[in-house]
């Protein structure tokens, strides 16, 4: 596996580096495949990201952009990702809104809802039945207790291994969320992570042997390019001679 490790500073560096990954990453996808379709994270950590993007002249018409999970409310409620993003970058700048593509909330049911964003991927991608497509670069947090996206440990979301989208459960409530089968096909996946409180979760992760789900965010082995960006509060236990120290 292709996986990099880099402990910033602190969040303004990492930040500035999820950037600088970022625009690189797009540029490539333009470049090769003519378009880029990236997948975006909720959660805290992502948003100053968001809003550096929103300052960027960028070809929007060739960027698409897809949430790796939801929570099952409407875009204008405080707790969905769909909202913080389109008010961090979105609604600043001039992407068609033919390229945004949201996780649709507005059913009675999320596995229908899960169904359907799953239906809309294949679409996309002219994907065949059965098929995982490659996604240019997906953005994922990582929760204390070693979710990732809406795929949090001990739960039936971990198992699914034959469709794109499926419903994770964060205690009682619904999640729409992408598959680790999915996620792992990406071209690029890349992960941000900030704050003490991801010490502990973070050392199961990059434990040679744990179980992966009480901390998902091990089944997580793309075929592409992994990065782990994390920052020094995060980070700090972490054994030297797995990361790359950025000053
Ligand atoms: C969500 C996320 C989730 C998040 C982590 C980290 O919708 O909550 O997709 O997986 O990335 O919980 O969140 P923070 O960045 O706020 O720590």
């Amino acid at each position: 596996m292709n996986r990099t490790v880099e402990v910033l500073p602190d969040q303004a560096a990492l930040v500035a580096r999820a950037l600088e990954l970022t625009l690189a990453r797009i540029r490539t996808a333009i470049q090769d495949r003519g378009r880029c379709a990236m997948v975006l994270a909720g959660g805290n950590t992502p948003k100053p990201l968001y809003e550096a993007l929103a300052t960027q002249q960028l070809p929007w018409d060739k960027i698409h952009v897809f949430w790796g999970d939801e929570r099952y409310v409407p875009p204008d409620h405080p707790d969905s990702n769909e909202g913080m993003v389109r008010h961090a970058w979105l609604d600043r700048v001039d992407m068609p809104a033919s390229n945004i593509h949201p996780i649709p909330t507005d059913g009675p049911e999320p596995a229908a809802a899960a169904r359907k964003y799953d239906e809309h991927l294949k679409q996309f991608f002219s994907a065949q039945a059965g098929d995982f497509p490659a996604f240019d670069l997906i953005l994922l947090g990582m929760g204390d207790d070693g979710h990732t996206a809406s795929l949090f440990p001990h739960t039936e979301a971990l198992n699914v291994r034959n469709r794109l989208i499926t419903v994770g459960n964060k205690n009682a409530d619904p999640r729409i969320t992408f598959t680790a089968p999915l996620i792992n096909q990406a071209h690029c996946v890349m992960f941000l992570v900030s704050g003490a409180n991801k010490r502990s979760a973070l050392e199961h992760v990059f434990a040679p042997t744990a179980d992966d789900f009480a901390y998902p965010a091990r089944l997580i082995q793309p075929q592409g390019e992994l990065w782990w960006l994390i920052d020094q509060a995060a980070g700090q236990d972490l054994k030297p001679e797995m990361t790359v120290q950025q000053t």
